[in-house]
């Protein structure tokens, strides 16, 4: 196993991200003391003394590690982009957690016009999504269970995470256009990442291991 010269500190989102980042953490040669599902501790031990873990909401995590507050965290590439990525460094796809950002809508919807509505959590990549096809919209924020905004007439389309397509499915809605590949993604404090150097490549070069062994 790695020898950590440093004390490190993983933020990590419950869910399926922590499912999937935690094979690759045990890979690695960490392994959480507690068992996520039943403790209700924020702050986990592992077996390794030096590393700890912290458990947080995936929007939280960029600015856990932007701050410090964490030395690195594993959060998705969807967050990220409403995130900006200041304070951070990206450096390594673990190729987890996958699905697809995607315009969706009724299946007669039209994709084109000017002031659109589009209901989304995603303001940041759903701009840039229309901003670079020229068409002006209208973006209304939402925080979860977009899909119901079409139905009621709250937006015209929206933007949201797709995987399996079934919640979409489920409420008589399609996938209409794509915007873009989401996969989850380490993040690096860029303090740490120069004081902590040695312990955060080594660790870094160990779960790109994992991920492409
Ligand atoms: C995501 C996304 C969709 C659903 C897509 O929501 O917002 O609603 O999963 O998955 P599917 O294509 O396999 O049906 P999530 O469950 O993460 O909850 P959220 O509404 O809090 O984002």
């Amino acid at each position: 196993m790695m020898a950590f010269k440093s004390p490190i500190t993983i933020a990590l989102p419950k869910g399926r991200i922590l499912k999937d980042t935690l094979p690759l953490l045990a890979h690695v040669g960490i392994k959480l003391r507690d068992d996520p599902d039943t403790s209700r501790k924020l702050i986990l031990d592992t077996n390794v003394d030096v590393v700890k873990v912290v458990l947080i909401r995936a929007t939280d995590v960029p600015t856990y590690v932007q701050w410090g507050a964490a030395d690195l965290g594993v959060t998705g590439k969807d967050t990220l982009v409403e995130h900006g990525g200041e304070g951070l460094y990206e450096p390594l796809d673990l190729h987890i957690a996958k699905c697809q950002l995607m315009v969706a809508g009724h299946p007669e919807a039209s994709l084109d016009g000017q002031r659109l509505r589009i209901a989304t959590k995603y303001v940041k990549a759903a701009k840039r999504h229309f901003a670079a096809k020229g068409q002006q919209v209208e973006i209304i924020k939402l925080y979860g269970s977009m899909e119901l905004a079409p139905l009621v007439g709250l937006s015209d389309l929206i933007v949201d995470l797709v995987e399996s397509g079934n919640t979409l499915k489920a409420n008589g809605l399609v996938p209409l256009e794509f915007v873009m590949d989401i996969s989850s993604r380490l993040v690096v404090n860029k303090a740490s990442w120069k004081m902590k150097h040695e312990t955060i490549i080594a660790l870094m070069e160990a779960l790109s291991e994992a991920v492409n062994g």
